[in-house]
C-alpha cells in the first residue's frame, strides 16, 4: 500500500473528498480551497490538496518546487490501463509534495488541460478516473480531507471532479453571471445522477463572496439567487478584504498572521470547516 506520510490519530478512518466548484471564474474557488485546507489543518486533520485547474493557481500558492512533469496529469494518465503507451515511471511518491505540516500538495501543470483529449479514445469509463485514482491509491486512509480546486469550466476534468467528490463547496460572487456558473455545474451533478455511474456529491453549501454589505439590494439579490438554486446551506459571505490579497501575496493562508484585522476571516473559515465536517458524517 502506498504511504507517503501517515495521517494524524484521525476518528473518522475514511477520509472525504470536498471540491471548490464553479464554471464562472475569480469568484474566490482557489483562494476558499487554500484556506479551508488550513482551517482543517489547524483542527489537528491532514489535509491533501489537489489541484484539477490548469492554470495550477492552487499549486502555486505553495511554496514548493514543482518539477516538470511530475503533476496530477501523468498520474491519472498512468493509471488507466488502456493508455499504457503513454505510461512513464513516475511514481505518486514523485509527486506529491508536502507543503507544510499537516499539509501535501498534490499539484497540477498545465498538461492537465490536454485531459480530454488524452482520454478520449478509451473505453472504459472516462469519467471516474479521478474516483478510481482516489481508490487505488487509497488516499482516503492517508489523508483526513482531501480539497479539490476546480477549473472554471464545464467538461471531463469538471465531470471527474464531480464524480469523485463527496461534497461540493459552491463559492460565487451574487450576480447573474456567477449564479448561471453555479446553475451549469449543478445541472453536471444532475446528468451525472441520470447516468446513474456513481454516487453524486452532496451539496455542502453554497459560499457568497466579494459580497457588497453597502449596496441596499445586495441581501435580497443573494437570497433571491440562493433561493432559485438547489437547497443548501449558506455559508456567512466574505466582503472585499485586502487581507486575501495580502496573505495570497505572501502566499500564507489567513491563519498565519497575527494581527487582530485577520482574526474574522480566521473565525468565518473555521467555522466553514466545522459546518463542513458535519455535513459529511
Ligand atoms: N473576498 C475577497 N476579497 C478580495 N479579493 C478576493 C476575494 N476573493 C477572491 N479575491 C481575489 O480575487 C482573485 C480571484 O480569486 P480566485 O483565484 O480564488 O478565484 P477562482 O474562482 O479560483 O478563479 P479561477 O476560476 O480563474 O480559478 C484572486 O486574486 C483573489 O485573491
Ligand atoms: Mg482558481
Amino acid at each position: 500500500m502506498f504511504n507517503i506520510f501517515k495521517k494524524e490519530s484521525s476518528p473518522d478512518p475514511d477520509g472525504k473528498v470536498i471540491a471548490l466548484m464553479n464554471q464562472k471564474g475569480g469568484v474566490g474557488k482557489t483562494t476558499m480551497a487554500f484556506n479551508l485546507a488550513h482551517a482543517f489543518k489547524s483542527n489537528g486533520k491532514k489535509v491533501l490538496c489537489l489541484d484539477m485547474d490548469p492554470q495550477t493557481n492552487f499549486s502555486s500558492l505553495f511554496d514548493v518546487r514543482i518539477e516538470e512533469g511530475k503533476t496530477i496529469h501523468q498520474l491519472l494518465i498512468n493509471s488507466v490501463k488502456e493508455l499504457k503507451p503513454l505510461h512513464n515511471n513516475t511514481l505518486i511518491s514523485d509527486v506529491i509534495v508536502k507543503a507544510e505540516e499537516g499539509i501535501d500538495i498534490l499539484p497540477a501543470g498545465q498538461e492537465l488541460s490536454g485531459f480530454e483529449l488524452t482520454v478520449a479514445g478509451i473505453n472504459s469509463p472516462r469519467q471516474l478516473i479521478l474516483k478510481k485514482f482516489i481508490e487505488k491509491y487509497e488516499l482516503r486512509s492517508q489523508y483526513d480531507v482531501i480539497i479539490i480546486d476546480g477549473p472554471p469550466t464545464l467538461g471531463l476534468l469538471v465531470v471527474n471532479i464531480l464524480c469523485a467528490a463527496d461534497g461540493v463547496l459552491y463559492p460565487f460572487i451574487p450576480d447573474r453571471f456567477s449564479e448561471q456558473g453555479l446553475r451549469n455545474i449543478q445541472q453536471v451533478v444532475t446528468d451525472i445522477a441520470e447516468m446513474e455511474i456513481t454516487s453524486t456529491p452532496k451539496n455542502l453549501g453554497y459560499i457568497p463572496n466579494l459580497f457588497d454589505t453597502r449596496r441596499k439590494q445586495a441581501n435580497t439579490d443573494l437570497l433571491e439567487i440562493t433561493g432559485s438554486l438547489g437547497q443548501a446551506m449558506i455559508h456567512e459571505p466574505f466582503t472585499n478584504k485586502v487581507q486575501f490579497i495580502k496573505s495570497l501575496a505572501q502566499r500564507k493562508s489567513v491563519f498565519h498572521f497575527k494581527s487582530v484585522e485577520f482574526k474574522d476571516l480566521q473565525r468565518q473559515f473555521t467555522v466553514m470547516a466545522d459546518a463542513v465536517q458535519k455535513e459529511l458524517i
